[in-house]
């Protein structure tokens, strides 16, 4: 004898209500898994109800019949309709851990460029090494006698003012930070063996303004020739070189008289090119000259049997013109949008 209930009404509903009661609260897929062997399987009430049907009389088979699979059929529903709640829920919930958010901003490394200061001051470095000369650098914080003293400037000249020049404390010390390049031709003199054939780069620093045409620290190339039977016109065929390199072969130079204590004749440089801004014109350079004979003798070296040349130019200046730089304090920035504009070399 079957411990089975009898199949009734009751029974069959009470095994339909714990069927869908198990169903809606079978909370993920393996918990309606269970609940469907449970209610469904083999060893479920349903199924035992309808192995009752062999016990039920012959003409009660057909209600009968009709009650247990109207049962089963409303669990078979139920459980398709949680199943596809589920597994939609599942899916949405799997999404949402997984989800990449493709607005995010890429972290990739902006790539830079060089400077246009530096690339230039590499570029009239070329020009000069190509002709045979050699790179000589000095200290940037110098001492007042290779600043001024050995380029024959007096005790009272104008340009040792503390309005002019950076003095560095205890002043006693007599370190200023270089106001030029030129200290770097007495150097090279008292360091190299003769001949000299330099050209010195580097940066330079005035109590100046900062502002479109000014800059406070900025950087200058000084050349420096030492060798016998050297002239001005030496000078002149070399900055002529130099300015049709740097600025095309319409380029000119130009002299104009003037005065500084370590060049003897003196003059201001001048440049001429057709596609200047504003028109075919003269700009100011630079400085040059022949070297001071006082400053080869300070140097230890007889003007009786050496003469020179030496020159200096600011850079920044150069690229003003070269480049039409409206302002050179976008050379002192250091934004990349600027450094781009002048090519991506690395
Ligand atoms: N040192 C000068 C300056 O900074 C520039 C200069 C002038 C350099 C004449 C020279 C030179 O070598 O011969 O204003």
């Amino acid at each position: 004898m079957s411990d089975t209930p009898e199949i009734t009404p009751q029974a069959v509903q009470d095994a339909v209500d714990a069927a869908l009661a198990a169903i809606a609260s079978a909370a993920d897929t393996a918990e309606l898994k269970a609940a469907r062997s449970a209610h469904q399987g083999d060893g479920s009430p349903l199924a035992a109800l309808n192995a009752r049907m062999r016990d039920v009389p012959k003409e009660h088979k057909a209600e009968f019949g009709k009650l247990v699979g109207q049962a089963r059929g409303a669990v078979t529903q139920a459980l398709a309709a949680r199943e596809a709640e589920l597994a939609e829920a599942e899916t949405a919930a799997r999404l949402e851990a997984e989800r990449i958010d493709i607005t995010a901003v890429p972290s990739r490394t902006r790539v830079g460029a060089r400077h246009p200061l530096s690339l230039l001051q590499e570029q009239i470095s070329d020009i000069f090494v190509g002709m045979g000369w050699e790179i000589a650098e000095g200290p940037e914080l110098e001492h007042e006698w290779f600043n001024f003293d050995a380029l024959n400037f007096d005790v009272d000249h104008p340009a040792r003012q503390m309005q002019d020049t950076f003095f560095v404390d205890p002043v006693d010390r007599h370190l200023v930070m270089r106001t030029h390049t030129s200290p770097v031709q007495v150097r090279s003199m008292l360091e190299r063996e003769l001949p000299i054939y330099v050209l010195c780069p580097g940066r330079v620093y005035r109590t100046d303004e900062f502002d479109a045409t000014h800059l406070p620290v900025f950087t200058q190339f000084e050349g420096l020739v030492i060798d016998k039977g050297i002239t001005m016109a030496h000078l002149k065929g070399t900055l002529d070189h130099a300015a049709r390199v740097l600025f095309g072969p319409e380029a000119k130079t130009r002299f104009r008289a003037n005065y500084f204590p370590f060049t003897e004749p003196s003059a201001e440089l001048d440049l001429w090119h057709p596609t200047f801004k504003g028109g075919a014109r003269w700009i100011e350079w630079g400085g040059c000259g022949m070297v001071n004979p006082n400053v080869l003798r300070a140097a230890g070296i007889d003007p009786d049997v050496y003469s020179g040349f030496a020159f200096g130019m600011g850079i920044e200046r150069t690229l003003m013109f070269r480049s039409d730089v409206q302002d050179m304090r976008d050379m002192a920035e250091g934004d990349v949008r600027f450094s781009e504009q002048f090519g991506m070399v690395v």
